[in-house]
């Protein structure tokens, strides 16, 4: 029975970091799980453009180092083990002078439709999206990557997904070129799609939307930390979703959308997001390994997204090993992190 495991130092494509004292909580657990993490721009204010972006990852950076001199680790970081990519929130004044700076320059631009989920209010209303032509000519020229929170707000929730996906087709045929990812694909017609697709398209998938269904967050008392946007679906669209995963496919890579709320605000206000920085990996090594599926591992996790973004893979290895974690290793006060109070079969040995 295998007891050791060596990964890839995992990437994830889609995080939200947060700001101020939530960084303090999210960036540690980026450096210590990935080596690159594309952060989500939905900030107050948001970010809109290479200043601010370059601005933010310096940030980023800070954080993780000031935390590993705190914690008397030796402040090994720098890019050939941890490197932000940055994003700007697509808002009607974005322009293509935005997304370079002289001394940054963005990965992705971020489309939300105005009004579908947390901070969106400066995204584009679907009306808008036409009026973004240029610059998405100007993206597949410069090879920028357009990621799209793939809903429509008006739709009935569970048919958002589905309700955007003639949208994004309309890109796809306007600009062959143009790198297109599906965040967070959550249902099954979604995973089709994405097949459909030329090669510029990809998706990401949570670690939620491979481990939870409605039934999760509706089947028995309402749990507001199993609540995100796009909301989690049924088990027939889990199992497309775990299909796509365990395949291997090029076209789907893990992005977390990690999205902490304080505790209470997910009690109170029941804001959409769910956090998984600190488990999303051994939850995911997890359920490669108990479906059998673990040499897709690395594909899933690390490589295919790097592929897409056109980024070198990563060289630094993580190794675990069969001891279980007692519950609460990776609980993060003020906050629920996802199934951290479940014990997990894998823990890293550190180096
Ligand atoms: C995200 C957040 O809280 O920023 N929430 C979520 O439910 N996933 C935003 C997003 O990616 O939709
Ligand atoms: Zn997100």
């Amino acid at each position: 029975m295998t007891d050791r495991i060596q990964i890839l130092k995992p990437n994830d494509f889609h995080m939200h970091l947060r700001q101020e004292e939530v960084l303090i909580h999210t960036a540690p657990w980026a450096a210590h799980w990935f080596h690159y993490v594309l952060a989500m721009p939905n900030l107050i204010p948001p970010i809109r453009d290479a200043h601010d972006a370059s601005d933010y990852a310096f940030h980023i950076f800070e954080v993780v180092h000031d935390h590993m001199k705190a914690s008397r680790v030796e402040p090994r970081i720098d890019r050939t083990r941890f490197e932000t990519l940055t994003s700007v929130m697509l808002t009607p004044e974005t322009t293509a002078k935005m997304l370079s700076s002289t001394n940054h320059r963005v990965t992705a631009v971020k489309l939300y439709p105005r009004g579908a989920t947390t901070n969106s209010d400066h995204g584009i209303s679907i009306s808008e999206i036409a009026r973004k032509h240029e610059l998405f000519d100007f993206m597949q020229e410069h090879g920028f990557v357009l990621c799209i929170h793939a809903e429509d707000p008006d739709a009935p929730v569970l048919q958002r997904e589905q309700r955007f996906l003639p949208i994004v087709y309309e890109l796809v045929r306007a600009f062959p070129r143009l790198k297109i990812v599906i965040e967070h694909v959550s249902t099954a017609e979604g995973v089709a799609f994405v097949l459909d697709m030329p090669v510029t398209v990809g998706a990401t998938i949570t670690a939620h939307h491979l481990l939870l269904t409605l039934d999760d967050l509706l089947g028995s008392t309402l749990d507001p930390h199993s609540f995100c946007k796009p909301v989690v679906k049924t088990e027939a669209d889990r199992q497309k979703l775990l299909e796509a995963a365990f395949a291997g496919h090029p076209k789907f890579f893990f992005g977390s959308d990690s999205a902490p709320h304080r505790t209470e605000q997910k009690q109170q206000k029941g804001s959409a997001g769910i956090f998984s920085a600190p488990t999303a990996v051994p939850l995911m090594l997890d359920l490669f390994h108990r479906s059998g599926v673990l040499e897709m591992f690395d594909r899933f996790m690390s490589t295919n997204g790097a592929d897409f973004y056109d980024l070198p893979h990563n060289e630094e290895y993580l190794t675990f090993e069969r001891k279980e974690l007692p519950p609460g290793t990776y609980r993060v006060p003020g906050y629920e992190v996802l199934q951290a109070d479940l014990p997990l079969p894998w823990s890293l040995l550190t180096t």
